[in-house]
């Protein structure tokens, strides 16, 4: 991970006091950071898919990809929020994000269905393996709460990734 792009600017106004300590501010907030700009990044590819999809299963990936951008949606302010109890500072726009992130954009004028979730169920097990590297981050610093808040997430990403699989199974009918 390139910790100089997502180390957040250091303001003692907005320094939260913590006893973790002020590596762990870096660290985990650096790590926070390049999580959260690839929630967003991968929110909006999921709503980018919600929106484009087309084809006989129309219904069953269009509500499926809106329930996951849901849940990654719902996710981004818990972490932003977790960076400020860290005393760090968190994302201010899409063009920080855009420096941040490590989903990559997909902006082609047509995607097929099935690449559409193979694509999405890549990028949701790319995240759960960040995710993974962020708690070996947090374990390092003793910040349980952090690596509690990951547990959840990684799940909820496996989850993801596991109906995006078994929706895009060749003959089957997409499961929801
Ligand atoms: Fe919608």
């Amino acid at each position: 991970m390139n910790l100089k792009t997502s180390t957040p600017r250091r303001n003692p106004k907005l320094s939260t006091p913590t006893s973790l300590g002020a590596d762990a501010t870096r660290d985990i907030s650096g790590a926070l950071n390049a999580l959260l700009a690839d929630f967003f990044a991968l929110y909006l590819k999921t709503k980018n898919f919600h929106w484009h999809v087309s084809g006989p299963h129309f219904r069953d990936y269009h509500l499926l990809l809106d329930e996951q951008a849901d849940q990654l949606y719902a996710t981004t302010d818990p972490i932003a929020e977790r960076v400020r109890k860290l005393g760090g500072t968190t994302v201010r726009s899409i063009g920080h994000i855009g420096r941040l992130q490590r989903v990559s954009d997909n902006d082609a004028e047509y995607v097929t269905p099935l690449d559409m979730l193979a694509e999405l169920r890549e990028d949701n097990a790319r995240l759960a393996d960040r995710m993974r590297e962020t708690h070996g981050v947090c374990d390092e610093h003793g910040d349980v709460a952090t690596s509690s808040l990951l547990e959840v997430w990684i799940d909820e990403a496996e989850r993801r990734a596991w109906f995006l699989f078994e929706a895009s199974r060749p003959g089957e009918t997409p499961g929801r």
